[in-house]
């Protein structure tokens, strides 16, 4: 088998750093990563070359390389977009649409598609009430897309830009011989929680923040009230999803954008489980009330069928198995 020369950008991150260590445990990629800091121990050791810088500038470099599939990963978060929108939109649409354009020009000169996979997110959707939340299903791919947060937006309009790039750029597909095609695949995530990492800037960070500091002995004040639900995912589910999606055949593929889903609770249920594998846990409530706002605008559940049909989607840990069979063991492991 060739090997496949792939791209992370925002590599520093959670799903940076376990896409790489996914991808090269699986063996087969020269992986180049681009992000703005340094890259961490974790991953310096499998990365073939770093590219560090702000993606803006940094897009221009990547016409030179001959990638077979681009995960763009790099973004601000749902909180942080929030204390400065105008720079988040330059980071999340602005450096986006650089990549998808170095893409879409390589996919045409050199007759190959250029994959790109893109992690958007449960923040497209925007439930106009706490009412309408708790009376929705399980949220299907087209419904509610209202979002509120500037994140929310951006990614939205980029699965836009991406399905844009991969059919219709220049309206070359009308051509007599239509050239070739980024292939751009979206995921709509839910808050992932990984054992490793941290996460920051992200509204869903309440449920890995609680946990993590239950781990470490420490004092913690979610940020969201007790009834506030969200769907989550363990992070070894996330980048399994991203590989499947990776390597589904593109007849397989109904669509651009999927949701997958694993598990949903409150952060009262997350709570109880924290207490019952660290009963000295101390964790409080202490509601802010803008974070608070943009969990009660997004859905409690997604709708994942659309996945499950195309390309046989399915999480390996539901809440019982995300909290025994993956975090508390790697804790242990961790901690002691
Ligand atoms: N975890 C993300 C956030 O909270 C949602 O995609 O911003």
């Amino acid at each position: 088998m060739s090997v496949q020369q792939a791209l992370i950008t925002g590599a520093c991150g959670e799903i940076g750093q376990a896409l790489a260590q996914e991808l090269t445990r699986r063996g087969g990629h020269r992986i180049v990563t681009s992000d703005l800091a340094p890259l961490p121990d974790s991953i310096k050791g499998l990365v073939a070359e770093h590219v560090q810088g702000d993606l803006l500038f940094q897009a221009k470099v990547f016409y030179d390389y001959d990638f077979d599939v681009i995960f763009h990963l790099a973004a601000s978060l749902s909180s942080k977009a929030e204390q400065a929108p105008e720079a988040a939109h330059r980071i999340n649409v602005d450096g986006t649409m650089q990549l998808l354009a170095m893409a879409a020009y390589r996919s045409e000169k050199y007759n190959k598609r250029v994959k790109f996979l893109f992690p958007s997110s449960i923040a497209v959707y925007g439930l106009p009430s706490l009412e309408a939340k708790q009376n929705a299903e399980a949220v299907k791919e087209n419904e509610w897309n209202d979002p509120r947060t500037m994140y929310g937006c951006n990614k939205l309009y980029c699965e836009k830009l991406g399905g844009y790039y991969g059919g219709f750029y220049g309206q070359k597909h009308l051509n007599d011989n239509p050239p070739a095609m980024l292939d751009f695949r979206a995921l709509r995530f839910p808050g992932l929680v990984s054992a490793a990492t941290m996460p920051s800037g992200g509204t869903s960070d309440y449920g890995p923040e609680m946990l993590h500091a239950a781990a470490k002995g420490e004092a913690y004040a979610c940020f969201v009230r007790a009834d506030a639900r969200l769907p989550f995912m363990a992070m070894p589910d996330a980048i399994q999803s991203i590989l499947d999606l990776t390597d589904a055949p593109r007849e397989s593929l109904t669509a651009n954008v999927y949701n997958v889903g694993a598990f949903s609770l409150s952060a009262e249920e997350f709570r109880q489980r924290t207490l019952r594998a660290f009963p000295q846990a101390q964790i409080s409530f202490a509601p802010n009330p803008q974070r608070q706002g943009i969990v009660d605008s997004w859905p409690a559940d997604v709708d994942d069928s659309r996945a499950r049909r195309d390309w046989n989607w399915s999480p390996r840990y539901d809440a019982d198995g995300f909290f025994d069979d993956y975090f508390l063991p790697k804790m242990r492991e961790k901690y002691g």
